[in-house]
C-alpha cells in the first residue's frame, strides 16, 4: 500500500491509499549473458517491489537485427515482443554499459518497438532505468544515452533517484536478496518511487482522497 496525503481548501489533510491490485511490470535486460549483473539487479528490484507488482522479464535476445524491410511482415519473435510490452503497466530497463553506451541488443529492441512509423509501442509507457557495472561510474554514460532514446520515444521515465550501481557480487544472493543494508535501502527507495511513478501514469488503483 502507498499512502498519499493531500490538503483541501479548508486546510483539512486527507489520506488516501493506492488499491491493492498488483501492477504488471516488464523488465528489459540489455544483456544476453547468462550471468548478467543487470539481470541480478533487476531481480533484486523485483524482490523489493514485492506484492505490489507481478514482475517478469520480456525476452529481447531472440529478436533479429532490425530491418525496415520487415516492418510490415515482422517475424514471430518481434510480434511476441510487441504483445508482451503492450500488456504491461510499466517497464524496468536494466542496461549494461558497453563501450560507454548501451548494448546493441537493447538498442535493437528499441528499434523494433518504434516501427512501423506512427505505430510505436513505447509511447506513454511509464518506465524506470537502472544499470550495473563493475566500474565506478556504474553505467552513468550508457544511461544518459538510454534516457535520450526513451525521451524521444515519449516514455515517461522516473528521473530520481538514479541507480548507477557499482556491482559487488557478494551483495546479491542467488535468490535475489540484497545483503548490504545501505544498498538495500537505496534500491528500496527506488522501488517505492518507481511503483508510485507507474501508478500515477496509469491511474492504476489510485483511490480518491477521503473516499
Ligand atoms: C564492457 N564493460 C564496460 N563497463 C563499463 O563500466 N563501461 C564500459 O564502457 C564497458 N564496456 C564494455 C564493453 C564490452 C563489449 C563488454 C563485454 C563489457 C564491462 C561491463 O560493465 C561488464 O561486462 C558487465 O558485467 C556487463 O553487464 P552484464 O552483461 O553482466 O549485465
Amino acid at each position: 500500500m502507498n499512502t498519499i496525503h493531500s490538503t483541501d481548501n479548508t486546510g483539512t489533510v486527507h489520506t488516501s491509499e493506492t488499491a491493492g491490485s498488483p501492477l504488471a511490470i516488464g523488465v528489459l535486460v540489455g544483456s544476453l549473458s547468462s550471468t548478467s549483473i543487470n539481470r541480478t539487479l533487476a531481480r533484486g528490484l523485483a524482490g523489493l517491489i514485492g506484492e505490489r507488482a507481478r514482475v517478469a522479464e520480456i525476452e529481447i535476445g531472440d529478436l533479429p537485427l532490425y530491418n525496415a524491410d520487415l516492418d510490415d511482415t515482422p517475424p514471430e519473435p518481434v510480434r511476441r515482443f510487441k504483445r508482451e510490452v503492450l500488456s504491461v503497466d510499466g517497464l524496468i530497463i536494466a542496461t549494461p554499459e558497453y563501450n560507454r553506451t548501451m548494448s546493441a541488443v537493447l538498442k535493437n529492441a528499441f528499434e523494433w518497438g518504434s516501427r512501423p512509423y506512427g505505430e510505436s509501442i513505447w509511447t506513454g509507457i511509464p518506465a524506470g532505468l537502472v544499470g550495473a557495472s563493475p566500474g565506478a561510474i556504474g553505467t552513468a554514460m550508457a544511461q544518459q544515452h538510454v534516457r535520450n532514446v526513451m525521451s524521444f520515444l515519449d516514455m515517461p521515465t522516473l528521473a530520481q533517484p538514479e541507480v548507477y550501481l557499482q556491482f559487488r557480487p557478494e551483495v546479491f544472493t542467488d535468490d535475489g536478496r540484497i545483503t548490504d543494508a545501505g544498498t538495500r535501502g537505496f534500491l528500496a527507495e527506488w522501488a517505492d518511487r518507481f511503483v508510485d511513478h507507474v501508478r500515477l501514469h496509469t491511474g492504476a488503483g489510485l483511490v480518491a482522497a477521503g473516499s
